[in-house]
């Protein structure tokens, strides 16, 4: 794997597309489903900022525990696939915050090529809106992903309101932004309820352990 998509579009020093290739046949050692040094890695390579990293600390911390639950629950779910697609789904942003442009998407599509996983790209071209049905057990890794997010604002875990109420101060500048939050708001409460209902999840004491992580 070369360093090509970078390379045209990125200013200045550019970041390595892959961390570390195998030794001979030179293909990316990034695995179907990265491990946490290789999510660490990536991070490394895409030149993460420290506090993108403790959000995506405390997303993968949910969403590891809801995926477990789900699992327990007799979901067809891949736990190892949920933390690193919730590790992962920010990597792009360092890049918009930069450079401009859509961060779930350009994300997604580096984690497609990185690791051949369309079901990590998807959870991460989707994080921030599902725009399908919200069926958790059909599409469990990106609804997770986007539910874990909203539970985050910066590094601490939050209630969905107090996240939602600070997406509107920070960018609900037009009535159009404003209705766009609000459906993703309405949406999160969906999937909420969903995992109450399909998994038992109590929204505050089973990702309380969350909190203390990066507190
Ligand atoms: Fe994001």
């Amino acid at each position: 794997m070369s360093d090509k998509p970078f390379v045209e579009s990125c200013s200045g020093p550019c970041p390595p597309l892959c961390p570390e290739t195998m030794p001979g046949t030179g293909a990316c050692a990034v695995s179907l489903v990265p491990s946490e040094d290789q999510c660490r890695a990536l991070w490394d390579a895409y030149d993460m900022l420290p506090n993108i990293r403790a959000h995506s600390l405390a997303v993968a911390c949910i969403a590891t525990t809801l995926a477990r639950q789900a699992a327990s629950a007799g979901f067809d779910v891949d736990v190892d696939a949920v933390r690193a697609a919730a590790l992962l789904h920010d990597l792009a942003k360092t890049y918009t915050i930069r450079h401009g442009g859509n961060h779930s998407q350009l994300g997604g599509a580096w984690v497609q090529e990185l690791t051949g996983n369309p079901a990590l790209a998807q959870g991460i071209i989707h994080h921030v809106h599902w725009p399908f049905a919200v069926d958790i057990r059909s599409h469990f890794l990106p609804l997770s992903i986007i539910y874990s997010d909203k539970r985050v604002k910066h590094n601490r875990v939050v209630s969905l309101t107090e996240r939602f109420d600070d997406l509107l101060h920070r960018y609900g500048a037009t009535p159009d932004i404003r209705q766009r939050i609000g459906r993703s708001f309405a949406q999160a409460r969906e999937i909420e309820q969903a995992l109450v209902q399909n998994l038992g999840f109590d929204p505050d004491a089973d990702i309380a352990h969350c909190r203390g992580l990066v507190e």
